[in-house]
C-alpha cells in the first residue's frame, strides 16, 4: 500500500479507539491490508526448558544452574511452583478479557499514545513505527498506578498481581541470575535495582479470520531487565531458537501454554549488562483462528525510566581475559534510542551499543 494511503488506513484505524475487537465485533472476514505481514514460516521443534523452583531450598545450586543454562542459550524458560498463587493468575486474565470486552465508550477514554500517561489503552503500541499492524490490543499499566488512574475491571486485581509476581517470583529469579551470574544473590536487587519498577501489559488477541496473512506480535526482544509472561491455554507464543553454527537454520519454535506455568525471557538491559552471557531473544506471537486470546506480561524495568539517570554497564568477571562489549549508558539514553529506532528494520537496540 502506498506510504499516505496507508497512513490514512492507519490514522482512521486507531480514531475509532476500537481497536482490532472492534474490527471483529464489527463482523470483517477479511484482514485489512495494514495488517498484511511477510510470511515467515520458518519453524522448528525445541523445549523451551521448565523449571521446578520448589526444589529451591534444596537444590538450589541445581536450580541456579538450570536457569544460567536457559539464559545462556534461549533465553526463555517457564517456571512452575513459582509462588505466585493460581487464583490470581486466573483472576489477572479474565481481568484483562474483561477489560477487553467492555463496549466502546467504557475504553475510549483509556486510548491514548500520549506516554506521559501511566495507564494507557491502545491498539499496537507501536502502529505507525512497525512495518505492519499487529491482531492485538493492549492495556498498559506502569505501576505502581493509582486506584482511580486504572480502568474499574483491573482496579484491585493488577496491582495486586504485581505485586505477587514482583516480591514472590521476581526476588527469586534476580537471586538466581545473580548466582547464575557467579555474583552474590542481592546483586540485581541491590546494586542494579533491577527489581525497581513493573509494568503491566494485559494483551488482547482477537480471533482473526485470516490469521496466515498477519501476526498477533511482531518479532521482538523485549526493552527489560527480564520479563514475566502469563498467557492463557489458547497459544502462540514463538520463540527465535538460534542455530550458532548455521544462521539460516535459525526457526521460530513454540513456547506452549503450561497449566500454572509462567514464562520468564531475559531482556535487552540483562544482555548488556551480562555483557551478553544473557541472551535477549526475539519472539513473537502468532494470530490465529481461535480467540480471543489473552496474556499479561510483567515488565521489569525502572520507574520513569525514561528520565532515569541510573547507569547501565556490562559486569565483566575479574581475570576471564574478557573485555566489555558494550559501553555503559543510562537508561534514559536506552529508552530515547529505543523508540527512535523503532520502525528501523535491521538495526537492534543493542547493537547500538556494543563496542
Ligand atoms: C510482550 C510479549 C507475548 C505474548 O508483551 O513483550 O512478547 O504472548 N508478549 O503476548
Ligand atoms: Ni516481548
Amino acid at each position: 500500500m502506498a506510504g499516505e494511503h496507508r497512513l490514512l488506513a492507519l490514522k482512521a484505524f486507531d480514531g475509532t479507539k476500537a481497536g482490532v475487537k472492534g474490527l471483529v465485533d464489527a463482523g470483517i472476514t477479511a484482514v485489512p491490508s495494514i495488517f498484511h505481514h511477510q510470511p515467515d514460516h520458518r519453524h522448528r521443534h525445541f523445549t523451551v526448558p521448565v523449571i521446578d523452583l520448589s526444589s529451591m531450598s534444596s537444590r538450589r545450586a541445581a536450580v541456579v544452574a538450570q536457569v544460567k543454562a536457559a539464559a545462556e542459550t534461549v533465553g526463555f524458560f517457564q517456571v512452575v511452583n513459582h509462588g505466585v498463587p493460581e487464583g490470581a493468575m486466573s483472576a489477572m486474565v479474565a481481568a484483562v478479557r474483561s477489560f477487553n470486552e467492555e463496549p466502546v465508550e467504557a475504553k475510549a477514554p483509556y486510548y491514548t499514545r500520549d506516554r506521559g500517561r501511566r495507564v494507557r489503552y491502545q491498539s499496537n503500541v507501536d502502529l505507525f513505527t512497525s512495518p505492519a499492524a499487529q491482531w492485538r490490543d493492549t492495556l498498559f499499566m506502569e505501576m505502581p498506578a493509582e486506584p482511580q488512574e486504572l480502568p474499574a475491571a483491573c482496579r484491585g486485581v493488577a496491582p495486586e498481581y504485581a505485586g505477587l509476581v514482583r516480591e514472590r517470583l521476581g526476588r527469586t529469579l534476580l537471586g538466581l541470575l545473580s548466582e547464575a551470574l557467579g555474583l552474590r544473590r542481592g546483586y540485581l536487587e541491590e546494586e542494579q535495582g533491577c527489581l525497581e519498577g513493573v509494568s503491566v501489559a494485559g494483551h488482547y488477541y482477537p480471533a482473526c479470520p485470516e490469521p496466515e496473512l498477519t501476526l498477533g506480535t511482531i518479532g521482538h526482544s523485549d526493552t527489560t531487565f527480564f520479563t514475566v509472561l502469563l498467557q492463557d491455554a489458547v497459544g502462540g507464543l514463538q520463540v527465535l531458537v538460534e542455530d550458532d553454527e548455521d544462521r539460516k537454520q535459525s526457526a521460530w519454535a513454540d513456547v506452549p501454554p503450561a497449566a500454572g506455568a509462567l514464562v520468564v525471557n531475559v531482556g535487552d538491559f540483562l544482555q548488556l549488562m551480562s555483557n551478553d552471557r544473557f541472551k535477549s531473544v526475539e519472539h513473537r506471537v502468532v494470530a490465529n483462528s481461535v480467540g480471543p486470546r489473552v496474556s499479561v506480561a510483567c515488565f521489569f524495568r525502572p520507574a520513569g525510566a525514561a528520565s532515569s539517570t541510573r547507569v547501565l554497564a556490562p559486569i565483566v568477571p575479574d581475570g576471564d581475559g574478557g573485555s566489555a562489549r558494550y559501553r555503559s549508558t543510562t537508561m534514559e539514553e536506552l529508552i530515547q534510542q529505543h523508540y527512535r529506532l523503532k520502525g528501523q528494520r535491521g538495526t537492534s537496540l543493542l547493537d547500538h551499543f556494543r563496542l
